[in-house]
């Protein structure tokens, strides 16, 4: 299968709680592979594999379509209406909003998390892909540039000849709509500069300076707001893939040995520490939290997903976990006070406006 190229495609979508915002039902998750598992058999897709992250619901799949291509994109949709029915059933909660009506060919802008990656399979190639719950695509960034640009977190960098000219960094400004490709190791305090405003710079690619292959990339943006409301929303997902000139797998995961702070969290209005765990401790019931991480490695071979295996299910990780649960008292401890509670302008998401409204003509003008 030497040039055959396969595209991984992941998808996330929240069709309903149980209970509350935690996790998800045994029976949805059930027919989301049982969905899968009838489409593989017919051939449409190579191969498939369905997880779970807190109330997310997670669908990867491989195939030979490549990126955003129409039946893989009605095929997941089909499985997530169909997940969205049971949830229904049984009341689960929230299930209506994870997914807006009506599909027209591609599940961009629709409410699902979409991350695609079209590639040449290497002899052997090992892929790890990140789900995320109660945070957004912003939380990516710290670790990609630990990941890509950071020799004191990737001993790649400096050691092995294939990474020496370092990773091309896609940027996207969700504010202006807009995007810009950074080099590093020159361009890293560029980088920095914009990747450090997490609710604003989004990396969502990262790519070999030699020969420009696709190392990395994210799910794309977390919410669509319908006439000034929320909509459907997403959680974020990451696919890296590694070895043999891309970061070591260990390397990959070193980056989160750190608990970094992310947005979300408790109404998605709150920082907090994004906590690194095996995927039956993805269960966000702390104050909604606080956020979770879980990681699925994998080898892809001849388009097959063998694996998962459940990379944060080690003990080398247990510290990062305690000091997430450190830093979670910590934050706690200061209610709806900043920065534990997110900014007025990273808050547009939540009903603090209709809040505000209340008391909007009790000001006294100075
Ligand atoms: C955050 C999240 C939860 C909810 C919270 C309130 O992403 O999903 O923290 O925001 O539980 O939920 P509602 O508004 O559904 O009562
Ligand atoms: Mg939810």
């Amino acid at each position: 299968m030497a040039d055959k190229s396969t595209t991984l495609s992941i998808f996330t979508a929240d069709v309903g709680g149980l209970v509350g915002h935690v996790s998800s039902h045994p029976e949805v998750v059930d027919n989301a592979r049982e969905r899968l598992s009838s489409a593989k058999g017919k051939g449409v897709i190579s191969d498939y594999h369905v997880l779970r992250c807190g109330d997310d619901l997670e669908l990867l799949l491989t195939h030979e379509n490549g990126t955003d291509d129409r039946e893989i994109h009605q095929l997941v949709w089909n499985t997530f209406v169909s997940c969205r029915e049971i949830a229904q059933e049984l009341k689960l909660y929230a299930w209506s909003r994870g997914l807006l009506e009506e599909f027209a060919g591609n599940l961009r802008g629709l409410g699902p998390g979409v991350a695609e990656l079209e590639f040449t399979e290497r002899s052997s190639e090992p892929v790890v892909i990140f789900f995320a719950n109660k945070t957004s695509t912003g939380a990516w960034n710290l670790p990609l540039y630990r990941i890509f640009a950071d020799p004191f977190n990737t001993a790649g960098l400096i050691s092995d000849p294939a990474m020496l000219d370092g990773f091309t960094f896609t940027v996207h400004d969700i504010k202006e709509n807009r995007e810009i490709s950074l080099k590093t190791p020159e361009e890293m305090h560029l980088l920095l500069a914009l990747a450090g405003s997490t609710c604003r710079y989004i990396i969502t690619s990262v790519s070999r300076n030699t020969g420009g292959e696709t190392a990395a990339v994210i799910s794309s943006q977390k919410y669509d707001i319908i006439g000034g409301k929320p909509g459907a929303k997403c959680e974020p997902a990451l696919i890296v893939r590694c070895q043999s000139g891309f970061p070591a797998v260990g390397e990959v995961m070193e980056a989160f040995s750190l608990p970094h702070l992310v947005s979300g969290w408790m109404r998605g209005s709150h920082a907090g520490p994004l906590m690194p765990v095996p995927f039956y401790e993805a269960n966000p019931t702390r104050f909604d939290g606080p956020p979770r991480v879980i990681s699925a490695g994998f080898q892809i071979t001849d388009g097959h997903l063998i694996g998962p295996h459940d990379m944060f299910d080690d003990p080398s990780f247990d510290e990062a976990r305690k000091t997430a649960n450190k830093v979670t008292d910590y934050m706690r401890r200061h209610g709806p006070f900043q920065p534990h509670r997110l900014s007025e302008a990273e808050m547009e998401y939540s009903s603090m406006p209709i809040v505000f409204d209340r008391i909007k003509n009790r000001f006294r003008k100075l």
